[in-house]
């Protein structure tokens, strides 16, 4: 168990830290490599995806095929599914619904194809977005091609419905320029897995019907209170903290236990920004180190059943934080138990009401067996606190980076396997 004071000696040492990203944040722009904490105040981000938006609006958009991988689609997969996509096979009629194209899948890559080919729509029911930093991502540039193949043999060019997502002047944006299509820039030193703000999720996000001024509002608000000196009461520099004093004794494991399934792809978001962010094989002195905290997502209650017993008996070596909610749109009551009358005190309660006595016996639980963990609670699943929820989890891994001493913003290991790849395929 930490001590309070520790944990505010160590947050403490990274006070100076807090006063640059305050800085910053009042100089704001997109000079420094903490670039990504003003997205969310750039007005004019937010007047050019709109006006990109009133040109593609076709008013009668279904689908919205979304083509990146890793840090180009996890930050929107993560808020569209939180409001939407977790419940895109009970919500039929609802749309646009929006489908993610990252891995080269042979089979669901060749489904997505056929759907283009015979679904019942028009081209104006589409709009693909390609989006990629780098401009050249193997897997993105593949999928791509195929889905531009099935669209055009159906329904002709796809330029028009087409917005390409990527870095000022990297090839990919020249070739779009070039022939004409509508493109979205990043910043430079806004990297994949810091870029949710950006055009790259701000785009979609819009298009499928979410609120982004509440998402941004809520980044706002958080990003006010992550920049504050008074380390007491900024949860990110004491998150930070706590993953730091954890890992250093032997607990480098972060499982990331939500109690709330439709944010099992904010987990995944989470995973790529602590994983390629602190995982390093060198200090930021060049010292080899082979640095890193690993973020694993569990889902209450689910994995209660299938990963309990390792977690509440198995080794030390993890801390948890628990994520729930408050209030939620929607609530189920169990009715008498007529069939089946084998649990008791079920009939009457809340489907919330169940939940919370599951996430606190857990809770009691994790108490009893000593293991760590924090709480992070959302008083209800919406843009505005998943805007909360992103841009807090950002800056606590540039404050973990700056108590691990590595450089949370490069991915060296991600570009090596990249190049390789490239080799690979030029030599089959
Ligand atoms: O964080 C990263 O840099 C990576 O995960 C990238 O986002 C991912 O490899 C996709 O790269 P790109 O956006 O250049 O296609």
């Amino acid at each position: 168990m930490l001590e309070t004071s520790a944990i505010l000696q160590t947050a403490d040492s990274i006070k100076g830290y807090s006063l640059h990203l305050q800085e910053y944040a009042q100089h704001g722009g997109y000079g420094e490599v903490e670039a990504s904490l003003n997205l969310s105040v750039d007005e004019e981000l937010l007047n050019t995806v709109r006006t990109v938006w009133a040109e593609k609006n076709t008013k009668n958009i279904k689908y919205i095929i979304d083509i990146g991988i890793g840090g180009s689609n996890l930050g929107t997969k993560a808020v569209y599914d939180a409001v939407y996509g977790y419940f895109d096979l009970l919500e039929t009629e609802r749309t646009p619904k929006m489908i993610f194209a990252d891995t080269n899948d042979p089979e669901f890559i060749t489904k997505l194809a056929q759907f283009i080919e015979k679904v019942d729509a028009t081209a104006e029911n589409f709009l693909i977005n390609i989006i990629s930093k780098s401009g050249g991502t193997t897997e993105t540039i593949a999928n791509f091609e195929i889905i531009r193949d099935a669209f055009e043999k159906r329904f002709g060019s796809i330029k028009e419905r087409l917005i390409v997502t990527t870095d000022e002047g990297s090839k990919l944006h020249i070739m779009a320029q070039e022939q004409g299509i509508t493109s979205l820039t990043i910043p430079k030193l806004v990297g994949g897995r810091y870029s949710i703000l950006s055009v790259v999720g701000l785009f979609p996000l819009l298009a499928a019907g979410i609120d982004i001024e509440q998402l941004r509002k809520g980044a706002q608000d958080m990003r006010r209170m992550c920049i504050d000196l008074n380390v007491e009461t900024n949860p990110a520099i004491l998150s930070a903290a706590i993953l730091y004093m954890h890992a250093k004794q032997g607990k480098n494991i972060n499982d990331n236990f939500f109690f709330e399934p439709e944010l099992e792809s904010a987990g995944k978001w989470y995973r790529q920004l602590m994983g390629e962010s602190i995982g390093k094989e060198h200090d930021i002195n060049g010292n080899v180190v082979f640095n890193g905290i690993t973020p694993t997502v569990s889902i209450g209650s689910t994995d209660l059943h299938s990963m309990g017993q390792l977690y509440l008996g198995g080794p030390k070596d993890k801390i948890t934080t628990f994520i729930t909610a408050v209030h939620h749109e929607n609530e189920s009551i169990v009715p008498a138990t007529q069939m089946f009358p084998l649990v008791e005190n079920i009939a009457g309660k809340t489907t919330s009401e169940i939940m919370h006595a599951i996430a606190e016996g857990t809770k009691a639980a994790y108490q009893q067996q000593k293991q760590p963990y924090m709480e992070l609670v959302f008083e209800k699943i919406n843009a505005y606190e998943l805007g909360q929820f992103l841009q807090f989890k950002m800056i606590e891994m540039m404050y973990l980076g700056k108590l691990m001493q590595v450089n949370p913003f490069d991915q060296p290991h991600v570009e090596l396997y990249k190049v390789v790849t490239k080799q690979i395929l030029k030599e089959e």
